[in-house]
């Protein structure tokens, strides 16, 4: 059992959850490796989360006792799913659906009002992210609303951590889930050519996945898009609107993009935290981690860290993109960093061809979004 201890921060306090970058760069320089109820241990500097990522024994990734494929397996189990899964964000299948990505982008651009604030979260951010996520699965737009709301609930709940509206969020999801496979089950040899099916017919150590590991999976894979790609889009489109001379750069020279998105997106994270649990006892940074601890790596301050970057708020692609955690490291790095980064520079591309310029509305603030969530809730910006 967990011994009674001091708390060194609240990470539910509301100054920390108003803003809350700025208030991980506090901590990082007060209390590195801090602990608190809700949280117990919260790594913040790069240092210490790299020595969790590499030392993937003694930080498991089985923090629930729940199913969760791949994300809470450790190794050897880990590693058949991860072979299972990486295909399917190769170059080959990327490059296959990017026409239809940059369709998705173009149109959605498109609808934009030029000349007047618009909310991007609603505009762009949201239906963005949905629909690419159900255009790559192979998923009928009529999923796209229902999604939408799913997200907003998951989010409520997770915060909450209130396990009885958690289990009810994962119980409405795998619904969806199930009747997707069930309509695929059913057409047999008809059943549509796309990602879903073709995770159904998988081998996994020479047997197809069972359903409940297939809901798992697709769960996943849709939080790991949804929530990430809506928060890069509203904060690339914030970070252009208060830096325009780099929007002209990137217009003049698109070819900068890849490196310019991975860089913003290290200034200002669109995932902030995972999780391990301690498998021993563990020193991180002078202090003395019992086994069985919840530990938080929280990306969102780790590649801010002055020790690593310098300024954190320095735009230099080039210098930091060997340091960037963006999308993690290790074992469990994140297997859909190439679609996400096609999709991010589709959407770009597509944003710089139809906008020259973006603005910060007058007379209207911007409102952050609260963790677990990276990005905004609410983003008023004027396209020109
Ligand atoms: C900007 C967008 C994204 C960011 C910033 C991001 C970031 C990350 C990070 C930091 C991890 C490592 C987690 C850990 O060590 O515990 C991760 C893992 C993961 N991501 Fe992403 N991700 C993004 C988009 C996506 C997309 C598009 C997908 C799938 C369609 C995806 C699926 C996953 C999965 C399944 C894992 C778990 C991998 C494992 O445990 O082996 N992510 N992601």
């Amino acid at each position: 059992m967990t011994e009674q201890r001091p708390e060194d921060w609240d990470p539910r306090a509301r100054h920390i959850q108003k803003d809350q970058i700025p208030a991980y760069d506090a901590m990082r320089r007060e209390c590195p490796v801090a602990w608190s109820d809700y949280q117990q241990w919260t790594l913040f500097r790069h240092q210490d989360v790299m020595q969790a990522l590499e030392d993937h024994d003694t930080f498991s990734n089985a923090v629930s006792a729940h199913l969760s494929v791949p994300n809470g397996m450790d190794l050897p189990d880990h590693t058949a799913y991860r072979r299972a899964i990486e295909p399917y964000f190769a170059p080959e299948p990327m490059a296959r659906f990017e026409p239809e990505c940059r369709e998705v982008a173009r149109a959605l651009v498109a609808t934009l009002s030029k000349g007047q604030p618009v909310n991007v979260v609603d505009a762009l951010s949201r239906p963005f992210a949905l629909r690419i996520q159900c255009a790559f699965m192979g998923w009928p737009n009529s999923l796209h609303q229902p999604l939408a709301d799913w997200v907003v609930k998951n989010h409520r709940a997770t915060l909450a951590r209130d396990r009885a509206a958690m289990a009810d969020v994962a119980e409405e999801f795998d619904g969806y889930i199930r009747d997707l496979l069930e309509s695929r089950r059913q057409a047999g040899d008809q059943a549509p050519d796309d990602v879903t099916t073709r995770l159904m017919r998988e081998q996994v150590n020479g047997k197809p996945m069972t359903d409940e590991e297939l809901v798992s999976l697709l769960r996943n894979w849709t939080v790991g898009e949804l929530a990430t790609i809506s928060a890069s889009i509203s904060i690339l489109a914030s970070y252009l609107a208060n830096h325009p001379s780099l929007l002209r750069d990137l217009k003049a020279a698109p070819d900068e993009l890849p490196g310019a998105i991975d860089e913003i997106l290290r200034i200002d994270a669109p995932l902030i935290s995972n999780r391990r649990v301690t498998t021993r006892e563990v020193n991180v940074g002078g202090r003395t981690i019992p086994a069985g601890e919840k530990i938080t790596l929280l990306w969102a301050s780790a590649n801010r860290d002055e020790a690593v970057f310098g300024d954190p708020e320095a735009f230099c692609p080039h210098q930091n993109a060997s340091k960037n955690l963006l999308y993690g490291a290790g074992i469990h790095v994140c297997p859909g960093a190439p679609l996400a980064r096609m999709e991010l520079q589709v959407f770009m591309e597509e944003l710089l061809k139809q906008i020259d310029k973006i603005e910060p509305a007058a007379d209207q603030q911007p409102e952050r979004a609260m963790f677990p969530t990276g990005g905004f809730n609410y983003l008023p910006l004027v396209f020109r």
